[in-house]
């Protein structure tokens, strides 16, 4: 059900440390982080090939972690190399080593087959750490399937009537959005020219109530649930067929949502500003409210989720707005087709 040949990020670095073994659980599967004494990441199993306890409970030994149950020690590649009482390890006594890469403040973890993983594939996120940008965010927990999240940000129309008193206007869901999409992304384009700006936006951009301005939404989504949100405002009137993104401001949001389980999710997300980096409480304003914001997202997935537990076999009725996150689904479904069939691939080609 999942796409297992993938980055995905399990966790932000500074959750991972030398205290405090970090157990997360990725695409159902128990997964313990911890930095070897030169800080380099490691991703184990967490699940000790002796009897199943789950080694983020035991404590490290050097470059090693031992058991907390009966003292099987582990190196960062997963292999036994200490049984207590006997002299020789098992051959096959290891734990799975997940590729790690620490990048963009984030730790990314491999969740499929290690030959395949290459750190080149990983997503680009460089507005995380770029010295012309200033990015901070948090991790949140989402009592719902991965995908309703990735559909949620794919059609912003919902800004009008969820986030109504932050960052909706009437205006947004009235507008129609471009799309663009290939085998490896969708692009979901909207221009909401001369209205006036949401009250967020008013904060960030300092525009009055009465003004008005061309507001922005472009999104990216790539596989298997990264979405990029390029959004701004500039002031209105411009005469630019488009808007004129220099009267404004820009910023983009930046989510990187893991599956926990089929029905929870890890939503990693930061908000990135290239104007007035050096003035930390405007990010720590950014960071708050879309905090906000998604706090109401988090609360209306949840009772969708509720609502497909409950059994129902009725359909889903599309919308216009919807095409954007329909053809995202269509292309990770055909992606974790293909994946656990490879017939399916070659049919396609
Ligand atoms: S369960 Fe880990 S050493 Fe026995
Ligand atoms: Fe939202």
């Amino acid at each position: 059900m999942f796409l297992r040949n993938a980055w995905y990020v399990g966790a932000w670095g500074t959750e991972v440390g030398r205290q405090n073994l970090l157990r997360r659980t990725l695409l159902n599967e128990p997964v313990m982080f911890w930095r070897q004494e030169d800080g380099t990441p490691v991703a184990l199993a967490d699940k000790c090939a002796h009897r199943h306890a789950p080694l983020s409970a035991g404590q490290l030994v050097g470059d090693a972690i031992e058991c907390p149950y009966h003292g099987l020690t582990y190196d960062a590649s997963g292999a036994c190399i200490r049984v207590p009482g006997q002299s020789t390890v098992p051959p096959n006594c290891r734990v799975h080593s997940y590729p790690v890469v620490e990048r963009y403040q984030w730790i990314w973890v491999w969740m499929g087959d290690p030959a395949l993983a290459n750190p080149d594939d990983i997503e680009d996120f460089h507005w995380m750490d770029h010295p012309e940008w200033r990015a901070k965010g948090e991790l949140m927990h989402l009592k719902a399937n991965y995908k309703l999240l990735v559909e949620n940000l794919l059609d912003l129309s919902h800004l009008s009537f969820i986030h109504k008193t932050t960052l909706g206007t009437n205006a947004v869901a009235e507008t129609p959005m471009q799309f663009d999409r290939s085998d490896r992304h969708v692009t979901v384009t909207r221009w909401i020219m001369d209205s006036p700006a949401p009250p967020f936006f008013q904060k960030a951009g300092g525009f009055t109530p009465e003004e008005h301005v061309d507001r922005w939404q472009h999104i990216t989504w790539t596989p298997p649930a990264f979405v990029r949100l390029d959004i701004g405002s500039a002031r209105a009137n411009t005469g630019a067929v488009d808007g004129d993104r220099s009267q404004g401001f820009t910023m983009r949001n930046l989510n990187a949502i893991t599956p926990e389980t089929e029905k929870t999710t890890h939503y990693f997300w930061a908000q990135a500003h290239d104007f007035r980096i050096d003035e930390p409480w405007i990010t720590d304003l950014l960071v708050q409210n879309i905090h906000e914001a998604f706090l109401e997202d988090l609360w209306i997935i949840g009772l969708q989720q509720e609502n497909v537990d409950s059994g129902t076999t009725l359909p889903r009725i599309d919308i216009n707005h919807d095409g954007g996150g329909l053809q995202a689904i269509r292309n990770l479904d055909r992606m974790i087709a293909e994946e656990n069939n490879p017939a399916v691939a070659q049919a396609a080609e």
